[in-house]
């Protein structure tokens, strides 16, 4: 009984993979001693989920809710197959450092459809760095 348990959840594991839509993230860093480096980012994931996956330095003092500017980054290519950014995103990231045209939240910057790029600031300004 348990053995069919098991093969039966493998198997919805399997087929939530396959349907899963797995796109490329291109992270730019800011900062000269660090190289660009390609992740995998899965649809409905945000840039701050994969950075804090995968030990990549991204402040983040509300914990990804949209509550403050620290997570904030540029967008380089594929702003397009993002989510449409909410007038909150907007609010927050007006109060950012340098914020710019192509300026997201990296909490609020989810995948949709496609590739894209992102360029995270240099983090060594933040308190507690
Ligand atoms: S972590 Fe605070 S807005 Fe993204």
């Amino acid at each position: 009984m348990l053995f069919l348990c098991l093969i039966k959840q493998k198997r919805h594991f399997v087929d939530l993979y396959t349907i899963m839509k797995i796109f490329n993230l291109t992270i730019n860093f800011e900062e000269k001693d660090h190289s660009s480096i390609v992740l995998p980012i899965a649809e409905g994931e945000s840039v701050l989920d994969v950075c804090m996956e995968n030990g990549i330095e991204l402040q983040h003092n509300c914990g990804g809710v949209c509550g403050c500017s620290t997570c904030h980054l540029y967008v380089n290519k594929g702003m397009e197959f993002l989510q449409d950014i909410s007038d909150k995103e907007e609010d927050f990231i007006d109060r950012a450092v340098n914020p710019r045209i192509n300026s997201r939240l990296g909490c609020q910057c989810i995948t949709t459809t496609g590739d894209f790029e992102v360029l995270i600031p240099d983090q060594s300004g933040f308190m507690g760095h």
